[in-house]
């Protein structure tokens, strides 16, 4: 990453506003922190909060000029399209279910997007935002930031190099404990908003932490989730929400998995992971030892590959800043989406070709398949784990 093609392209940096993320929020910061990391945006407008007065704090302690700094989202909108130094691209990280009025609002004003994920809460809303990033042309990368680490593109690519074979078996877990405390299973009563439906989307489990899991098995396998057999539920006593899901996998390709993602596993923390196996092999990683990618050939010893050590493909080595031996992590794979996004839209604004190994970063089309995976495990689960058709035939020609 020490080339900089926007800078190359467009002369400058990238000019990017931020929607929500205000300081209290978990992923602002990083948001924030990876548009920096590679020095291909400048951040020129905020608008970070539902309350005016805490949107201009925030925005006055980002350093913004104060005629950049909105109370409101779509203000922003509407005021940094109609400026000659206006900004070029809206990253948008709000509570769930803003994201398709925010993000369509700023595909139709001509905005290149950035979005956390799920892209929406229905999958009606994220075919929607497809339409309209393929009637503008305009580039939409959805913030599936684990598929920015350096061992998970190695993983992708060895999957497209061969070496693991024809996949047969796919077993992915994202497991966490911040809601495993059983003495208020519901704290809905402050009304935060991943507890109420209408805002958080119809599965808390899924939308939080269900969608990441699904798109890294695609991602890494680049197969198919045809069906899906599952429960979708509760274990923690007397919770509304959902807290776990479980289900069987069969891929497009005759693979079968299993998926299993909870929030209620007291103690554990951020445990995102995936075996893939294929007829020649099996590839193993964890988010939380993200530097180790553990290569099991059906016939020799074990091998691990780690960033830019021996075996390295270019897909993991672009997505590298530093030689082997020296850990990069959390911030540094966000920051491989936001910089990858960065050299397509400046590509695009700039009328030339993308360098097709920037486009890996997930797209609108990639979050409607996650919708599509939810909705069907979620139909399933009602259906007593009826296998349930789970993949979408979209017409992307
Ligand atoms: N990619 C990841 O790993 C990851 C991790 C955490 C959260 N997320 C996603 O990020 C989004 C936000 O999650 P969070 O945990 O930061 O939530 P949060 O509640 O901690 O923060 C939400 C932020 O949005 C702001 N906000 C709310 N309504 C707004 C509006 N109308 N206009 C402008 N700003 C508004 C709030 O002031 C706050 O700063 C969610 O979609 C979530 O799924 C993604």
């Amino acid at each position: 990453m020490d080339n900089n093609p926007v800078i190359e392209m467009l002369g400058r940096p990238l000019r990017l506003a931020v929607i929500g993320g205000g300081p209290a929020s978990f992923i602002g910061g990083v948001h924030r922190a990876a548009a920096r990391l590679d020095g291909r945006y400048e951040l020129v407008a905020s608008a970070t909060s539902s309350d005016p007065e805490r949107s201009r704090e925030a925005g006055a302690a980002f350093g913004l000029s104060p005629d950049r700094v909105y109370g409101d989202a779509l203000a922003l909108l509407d005021s940094e399209a109609a400026r000659d130094d206006g900004a070029e691209v809206v990253a948008i990280m709000t509570p769930n279910d803003s994201h398709y009025p925010y993000a369509a609002g700023a595909l139709d004003r001509g905005f290149d997007v950035i979005c956390d994920k799920p892209i929406t809460n229905t999958l009606d809303e994220a075919l929607d935002l497809v339409a309209r990033v393929h009637l503008s042309g305009l580039i939409f990368c959805l913030t599936h930031n684990y598929t920015g680490y350096p061992m998970v593109r190695q993983a992708r690519a060895m999957v497209e190099d061969g070496q693991i074979g024809t996949i047969r078996l796919v077993q992915v877990e994202y497991v966490q404990g911040g809601k495993a405390r059983e003495e208020d299973p519901d704290p809905a009563r402050g009304l935060p908003w991943r507890y109420d439906p209408v805002r958080g989307g119809p599965s808390l489990v899924m939308g939080d932490i269900g969608t990441h899991a699904h798109n890294l098995g695609r991602f890494i396998t680049g197969i198919e989730v045809s069906e899906v057999s599952a429960e979708v539920g509760a274990v923690v006593p007397g919770r509304l929400v959902h807290d776990y899901a479980a289900a069987m996998l069969r891929f497009d390709n005759g693979a079968r998995g299993t998926f299993w993602v909870t929030q209620a596993a007291a103690g554990v923390e951020n445990c995102l992971r995936i075996r893939v196996s294929g007829t020649r092999g099996s590839l193993e990683w964890n988010q939380e030892l993200p530097t180790r990618l553990s290569f099991k050939p059906l016939s020799g010893p074990a091998e691990v590959r780690t960033p830019n050590g021996p075996g390295t493909l270019p897909l993991a080595a672009r997505a590298s800043r530093i030689v082997k031996g020296h850990p990069e992590g959390f911030l540094e794979a966000f920051a491989n989406l936001y910089s990858d996004a960065a050299e397509a839209i400046a590509a695009r604004r700039s009328g030339v070709e993308p360098n097709p190994m920037a486009l890996h970063f997930p797209n609108a089309l990639d979050g409607a398949m996650g919708l599509k995976f939810v909705e069907a495990a979620i139909a399933s689960s009602a259906a007593g784990g009826a296998w349930t058709r789970a993949m979408l035939y979209y017409p992307v020609s």
